[in-house]
């Protein structure tokens, strides 16, 4: 798809049909996430992929209460044949710039990052995954867990280290609802959003 095209068609999806994604599909999109760029290419993100109806009924047991995935706003969400969740992993970037040919950095803690670089990473490859969907027909979800992350971790045997930036629930949208938020809100005008040379 054409960039522009790609752009004006990125939004948030919640309702989804249940129909399965090719396993190509799913994979090209997964590895999207390995074209993002990272700090002091620490590589220190982690994808794990859902798309068998076992795991995917796993995820949404340890992450949402079925309370949470009836609300009319979401009410579809969990039939997304495919869920991705980045993991961010702040001692593999702590480790990194302790290394030899990094600690000109100065970076010697967590508190030393002017922004937590493995949150940064992280958010930069889950967009990318989120493009790769839209490219390929699909709508998508970006989403917190309503939960917490404890019961995922155990769910899914996460090493410790690992911690998810929230979920990404992947289909062919059963419908073309604006986001409840965005409905709400209006988009700022650019001039509101950016500066030029000076704020
Ligand atoms: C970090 C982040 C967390 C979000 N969490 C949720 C969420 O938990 N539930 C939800 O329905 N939407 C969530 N969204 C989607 C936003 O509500 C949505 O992007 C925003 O309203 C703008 O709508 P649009 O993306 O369709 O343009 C999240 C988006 C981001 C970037």
């Amino acid at each position: 798809m054409e960039f522009s095209r790609l752009l004006k068609a990125r939004r948030m999806h919640r309702h989804f049909l249940p129909d399965p994604l090719p396993a190509e599909t799913v994979a090209r999109i997964a590895e999207a996430a390995m074209r993002a760029p990272s700090a002091g290419f620490t590589q220190g993100t982690r994808l794990l992929v859902l798309n068998e109806q076992a795991s995917l009924e796993r995820f949404w047991g340890a992450v949402a209460s079925p309370k949470w995935l009836a609300a009319p706003s979401r009410a579809g969400l969990s039939n997304a044949p495919c869920v991705m969740v980045p993991f961010q992993n702040r001692e593999a970037y702590l480790h990194r710039y302790s290394a030899s040919d990094k600690v000109y950095a100065g970076i010697e803690t967590a508190e030393d990052f002017a922004a937590p670089f493995w949150t940064v990473d992280a958010a930069f490859a889950a967009m990318l995954v989120q493009l790769a969907a839209i490219d390929s027909g699909l709508g998508c979800l970006f989403f917190g867990l309503p939960l917490g992350v404890a019961a995922l971790k155990s769910a899914f045997n996460v090493p410790a280290a690992l911690e998810p930036i929230g979920a990404i629930a992947i289909g062919t949208p059963s419908s073309g609802a604006t986001s409840p938020s965005a409905a709400r809100r209006s988009q700022l005008r650019a001039e509101s959003v950016i500066s030029y040379n000076r704020f």
